[in-house]
């Protein structure tokens, strides 16, 4: 059985594209097949991979238009893991797209699901229309947590969508699959203490893990690899494959 897992919270900047390119290639590394799916406009899980989303067709934008298969759209990527890129026009199909239209995703890319034992979606920010397709059509729900004070309202905002909105309106049977804390500083008690704090609230909901903050991601991202390709023993690296340990063991 495919499992569909979206990296969905709606503040900006809390590490969704980073959980979902080394989640990716940490479940690929495990001779899992995966797709990632980029649903956000900026392409940055695009770009993250070393593709210039801009210079890549077909992308996501034309399954949305069906113009062409899904599976036209998929590139095998150097990690282990295929990619569905995504493009700025993806825009265009937010701007399309109305309610009622939540669903959407999930029906264009059911064809394709046999193929992947994970398909991999990176959300955009943000409460519109691709992040709630995301989470509708997603079997579990990851929510990184930037370990900093103002991002327990984040993971608390979603948790109330998902709650009120996707569970009685789009998919009943979305699961938290987890909150995983990311940029989580070692060097000031700040951290820990936001963690602890979700805990408190969250219990086990929040995932054993911490994904330290490191200046490797960023420098990954500029390599255009993950960093569990780049340098698989860093501490940051070994996070995200005890996550994909964690997610794989569960199923
Ligand atoms: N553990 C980390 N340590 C240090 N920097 C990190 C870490 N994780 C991610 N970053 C950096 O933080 C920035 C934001 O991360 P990322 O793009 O993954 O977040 P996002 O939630 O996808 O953002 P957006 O909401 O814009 O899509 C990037 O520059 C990324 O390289
Ligand atoms: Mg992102």
């Amino acid at each position: 059985m495919t499992k569909i897992i979206s990296i969905s919270i709606f503040k900006g900047g809390t590490a969704k594209t980073t959980t979902a390119v080394n989640l990716s290639a940490a479940l690929a590394q495990l001779e899992k097949k995966v797709l990632l799916v980029d649903l956000d406009q900026q392409a940055s899980a695009t770009r993250h991979i070393g593709i210039n989303p801009e210079k890549e067709a077909p992308n996501l934008f034309h399954v949305f238009n069906k113009q062409i298969t899904p599976s036209l759209a998929v590139k095998k990527t150097p990690f282990g893991f295929n990619i569905m890129p995504g493009n700025s026009l993806l825009a265009a199909i937010e701007e399309s797209l109305e309610p009622g239209d939540e669903k959407f995703f999930k029906e264009l890319i059911s064809g394709i699901l046999p193929e992947y034992d994970y398909v991999i979606l990176d959300s955009p920010p943000g409460k519109a229309m691709l992040a709630i397709n995301a989470l509708s059509a997603a079997d579990e729900v990851i929510i990184p947590l930037q370990a900093e004070r103002p991002a327990l309202d984040g993971v608390q905002d979603i948790l109330r969508f998902i709650q009120e909105i996707v569970w009685n309106k789009h998919n009943p049977n979305l699961k938290i699959g987890g909150i995983l804390p990311t940029m989580f500083k070692r060097t000031t008690t700040h951290s820990s203490g936001v963690i602890k704090k979700a805990r408190e609230i969250w219990g086990d909901k929040v995932f054993d893990i911490e994904v330290p903050e490191s200046i490797v991601f960023p420098r990954a991202f500029d390599q255009g690899a993950p960093l569990t390709c780049i340098d698989p023993e860093h501490d940051g690296a070994k996070a995200y494959f005890k996550l994909a340990k964690t997610i794989y063991e569960k199923s």
